[in-house]
Parts: C-alpha cells; structure tokens; sequence
C-alpha cells in the first residue's frame, strides 16, 4: 500500500531572535495535528524544530499536493504565527508570505520535501532538517550518499544498488529541470550542482530494479522564499527526506555523507558561507553568530503509515569530530569578517540586504 511522507516547514516566529522555536509554539502545532488524526486527515505526525523553522513531519494516504494535508499545514503554521504575534516573537509569521491559502501551500512561503511510495515489508526513513542554510546544501551530502562509491559501500558490494540512482535536478533560477543517470554521467552532474545555489536536488530515483523507478526515495525542498517575496526574507532553511535500506543505501551509508562539515551559505543574515555542523535536536539551536549553519536528522520507521520513532541520529559521540572540525572551520571563516568568500559572492549578495546599502553610494562614484 501507498503511503504520503510531508515534510512541511516554516519559520514563523522564534525566541530570543532568530534561534528557536517557543516550546508553546511548537505544542500549539502538536493539538493541531493530533485533532487531524482524530478526523483522519493524517495517519501520524511530528513536530520538531530546527533553529527557529518548525517542522511538521505528517503521513496519510492523499499523496503529494494534497489540498487537505497541505491546507491542515497552511492553519497550523497561521494558528502558530497568531500566537507567536500574540507573545510578539520575533519574526512572527515570517514565512508566511501570501494572506490566503489556493489549494496548494507551493508559493506561499513554507519548505515543503514529500513523497509518495510503496511502503516496504520494512520502511526506515531520515528525516533531515536544517537551519541557516540553503537547499542547495544538501547536494554535497546527497550525491555522495547516492553516487560516491567510497561514502556508499553498496554501490560497490550491493548489487541492487550496482546500477546507480537517478537524480533529477532542478535550476532553481531558469525554472526547469533535468533527469540524470548515475554512475553513467557523474561529471555532468557535478557541473552542475557544484553551483549549489542554483542548481539543486530535487529527487533520487532507483533505477529499474528491485523497487519502482517512478517513486522516489529520495527528496529535497527546494523552495526560494526571496522568490516568493521578492526581497530578502531569510534564507530557505531546508528539509529532506531519505528511506534507506535493502537495496537503498543502509542508514549508515546516508549519515556518513555528513561527516565531512563542507561549506554552505547562509549563517548570519544569510549572507556568509559556514561550515554544516549535525547536531542533536537539543543543539539545534544557531548561537554563535546565528550559526554555524545546523543539521539534525530523525530516523524512523514507518508501519503502516504510522511513525516509529524519532531516533535522533547525530546524538552520537562519533559526530563529535564532524563538530570539532567544523568549530575548527569556524574559527578560521569568522577571522575573515566582512570579506569573501565568508561573506557570499557579490552574485548571492543580489538576494540579501547589500544592494540597499550599495544603493545608498551609488551617487558618491565618479568616472575614471
Ligand atoms: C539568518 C537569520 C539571521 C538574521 C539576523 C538579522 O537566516 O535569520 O541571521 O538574518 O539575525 O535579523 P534581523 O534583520 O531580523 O534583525
Ligand atoms: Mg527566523
Ligand atoms: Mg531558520
């Protein structure tokens, strides 16, 4: 049987600044939902937070887009934003960019990662979630989960994996996208989600095989908020959501991709590039100069829609020098203050506050 996972976030509104999301928000979303079980709109959910986004992970069996489910999210993410203007929050009802809901939450300001799939005899699942950065900051991790044999021994030694993945990839700029095979075209790939702020991935796709190539089990939110808003509102912390296993890379496989604390933009005023620390859920929390950039993942096992877990899956001392390098990266970024490539390159600096201050000088140049 089919089942729907939803992961739909939003930041509207957090305490003390921009660093996490009020416990009482984050009970408000959990009555919410536990009335959309009673009525059947959904089979399970969670509520986590990441830094100041609020995550609700939801399954049910309408699959994606669904009116109902993304509307359930929509009111949930308003009753939250009417509460943390209520406590005058800070930033409260930040994503929330449109006034009214059209059927579908796309456009409107809130991260959505979903996916329909046939849930398997067993059905492990990860849950990532991240804060102060970018969509694009799962490329990295996720080609290296899916395509890089020495993260992902079961490309190697698995021989339902032997083939490869498929990843579909999206130019978050030109609004259009492309299908590509791995290991066949694997430099084409990287050519283009190396440019991780504007080429992403959207979806992982199995190849012909063991489970069915039109589902995927892999996926990323993508959505620009500076799209939506048309200026600088935030950067579009995003989610994604992985099954593992049995033909799929092991659980394992899909953590070790984050072992390595590469660089992503977003931090302070999304406008610095930072190294991605995974943290546990009590650590998602951006201090140190809004950041550095956070990444939690809860794992899962879904059973007949129904979520067992979360396990929190970087709550692990064997994290623990991801983090120290990553401090380490730190350091060495932030002696760099106002100066590239800390701060982002003039070309992502289009989509944050610098033009209004570049506007300010214009009249101040002379020819030469
Ligand atoms: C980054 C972020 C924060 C804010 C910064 C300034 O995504 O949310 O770093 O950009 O704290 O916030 P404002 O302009 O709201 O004072
Ligand atoms: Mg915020
Ligand atoms: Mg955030």
């Amino acid at each position: 049987m089919k089942v729907t996972v939803s992961l739909i976030k939003a930041d509207i509104g957090s305490v003390v600044g921009h660093v996490v999301v009020a416990d009482e928000i984050k009970a408000i979303a959990e009555e919410r939902l536990k009335r959309a079980v009673v009525d059947e709109k959904i089979i399970d959910f969670r509520v986590f937070n990441a830094g100041d986004d609020l995550e609700l992970l939801m399954t049910h069996r309408r699959g994606v887009n669904s009116e109902e489910v993304h509307e359930l999210a929509w009111e949930t993410f308003n009753e939250c934003a009417e509460r943390a203007k209520e406590l005058k929050l800070y930033g409260a009802g930040q994503d929330l960019l449109k006034d009214s809901f059209s059927g579908n939450i796309r456009g409107l300001g809130p991260g959505i990662a979903e996916m329909e799939f046939t849930e398997r005899k067993s059905e492990p699942l990860i849950a990532f979630m991240m804060d102060k950065t970018e969509p694009g900051a799962f490329n990295l991790p996720f080609f290296r989960i899916f395509a890089d044999p020495f993260n992902t021994a079961g490309l190697v030694i698995d021989p339902s994996m032997h083939s490869g993945f498929i990843f579909e990839i999206w130019d978050i700029l030109e609004h259009r996208r492309v299908k590509m095979s791995s290991p066949e075209e694997i430099y084409s790939i990287l050519a283009l989600i190396g440019g991780k702020s504007r080429f992403v991935i959207k979806r992982v796709y199995p190849k012909p095989g063991k489970l069915p190539g039109d589902e995927p089990v892999a996926v990323v939110s993508t959505e620009k908020l500076y799209q939506v808003a048309g200026e600088y509102v935030g950067k579009d912390d995003p989610v994604a959501l992985v099954r593992a296993q049995s033909g799929l890379p092991a659980v394992g496989e899909i953590l070790e991709a984050f072992s390595f604390p590469h660089l992503v933009s977003g931090w302070m005023r999304g406008s610095h590039n930072g190294p991605l620390m995974p943290v546990s859920f009590r650590y998602a929390k951006c201090t140190r100069f809004d950041g550095p950039p956070r990444c939690i993942a809860a794992g899962f096992q879904v059973c007949n829609g129904k979520l067992i877990g979360p396990i929190d899956l970087f709550d692990d001392p064997a994290f623990d020098y991801t983090r120290q390098k990553a401090m380490e990266i730190v350091e060495y970024m932030r002696k760099h203050g106002p100066f590239e490539p800390h701060r982002l390159s003039a070309e992502e600096m289009e989509y944050t506050t610098l033009p209004k201050v570049l506007k300010n000088l214009k009249e101040r140049f002379e020819k030469i």
